[in-house]
C-alpha cells in the first residue's frame, strides 16, 4: 500500500520531469503547457491504490461484528478513502507539474487522511478472522513470549489496549506495534493517522471510529472493545511481528 503510494509519487514526479526535459515548462506555449500538465497528472491505473477484497464474508465475524457494519465499513468507508487518496495523488501530480508549492502543501492533509485510512483499514481487515478460521485463538511462539515478558499476560495486553481505545477522544485507532528497539508498544492515533507516524511498525490495529461499531453497539465503545478480541487474527499479528523483528 505504502509502496503503491510511493510508486505513484515517483510516477507523478517522473511525468513532471519528462515534461521539463522536453522543454514544455516553463516558457512553453499555453497549449503545449496544458498538454504537458495533462500528461503529468495522468495517473496510471496500476499506480492507483485499490480496495482490497476481504478475506472472509461480511457476516463471518458475527456475532462480534455484524455483517451490516462490515458491509458499510469496507464497501463504503474504506472505498471512500481509496477514492480520496487516488484523487489527492492525481491532484498532487498536477500541482507538482505546476511547481505549485502552496498547492502541494494544501494536499498533504487529504493525502494523510485518505492514505492513512486506506493503510489502516487494509491492516485491520487482515487483523481479524472468523472464529472458525482461528479468530480469537491466542498467539503462540515468539509473540506469545514477548507479550508475556512485556505485559505479563495476553489478558493484560488486551486490557491495556481496550482501555487505550476507550480513551481515544473522537475518532482514531489503538495499536500494538514494534518500536525501533524491537519492543512491543501500545499507541493510539487520531483520525486516520497511520501507526507508522508514532514510530511503531504496526502489528495490530483496532478501529475505534464510530463507523466501526455504532450500528451494533451504539455509544458503548467498551462493549465493542470487549468483543472484538473474539475475532482477532493473532496468526496475522504473529506474522507481522516476525517480519518486524
Ligand atoms: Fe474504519
Amino acid at each position: 500500500m505504502l509502496r503503491h503510494a510511493s510508486r505513484q509519487l515517483l510516477g507523478a514526479a517522473a511525468a513532471a520531469t519528462s515534461c521539463r526535459q522536453a522543454g514544455c515548462l516553463p516558457g512553453a506555449a499555453a497549449v503545449g503547457a496544458a498538454r504537458c500538465m495533462a500528461a503529468a497528472s495522468a495517473v496510471a491505473p496500476e499506480a492507483q491504490v485499490t480496495l482490497p477484497d476481504l478475506p472472509y464474508d461480511y457476516s463471518a465475524l458475527e456475532p462480534a461484528i455484524s455483517g451490516e457494519i462490515m458491509r458499510l465499513h469496507h464497501g463504503k468507508h474504506h472505498a471512500a478513502y481509496v477514492a480520496g487518496f487516488n484523487k489527492a495523488m492525481e491532484q498532487l501530480g498536477e500541482a507538482q507539474a505546476r511547481r505549485d508549492a502552496q498547492g502541494i502543501v494544501a494536499l498533504q492533509r487529504a493525502i494523510t487522511f485518505n492514505g492513512g485510512g486506506h493503510v489502516n483499514h487494509s491492516i485491520f481487515w487482515t487483523n481479524l478472522a472468523p472464529v472458525s478460521e482461528g479468530g480469537g485463538s491466542p498467539p503462540e511462539g515468539p509473540l506469545k513470549a514477548a507479550v508475556q515478558a512485556q505485559f505479563g499476560s495476553l489478558d493484560a495486553l488486551i486490557a491495556r489496549m481496550s482501555a487505550a481505545g476507550a480513551g481515544v477522544q473522537g475518532s482514531g485507532w489503538v495499536w500494538l506495534g514494534v518500536s525501533d528497539q524491537k519492543k512491543l508498544a501500545v499507541a493510539t492515533t487520531m483520525n486516520q493517522d497511520a501507526c507508522i507516524t508514532t514510530g511503531l511498525v504496526p502489528l495490530l490495529g483496532i478501529d475505534v471510529w464510530e463507523h466501526a461499531y455504532y450500528l451494533q453497539y451504539k455509544n458503548v465503545r467498551p462493549d465493542y472493545l470487549k468483543n472484538i478480541w473474539k475475532v482477532v487474527n493473532w496468526k496475522d499479528v504473529e506474522q507481522r511481528y516476525a517480519a518486524a523483528m
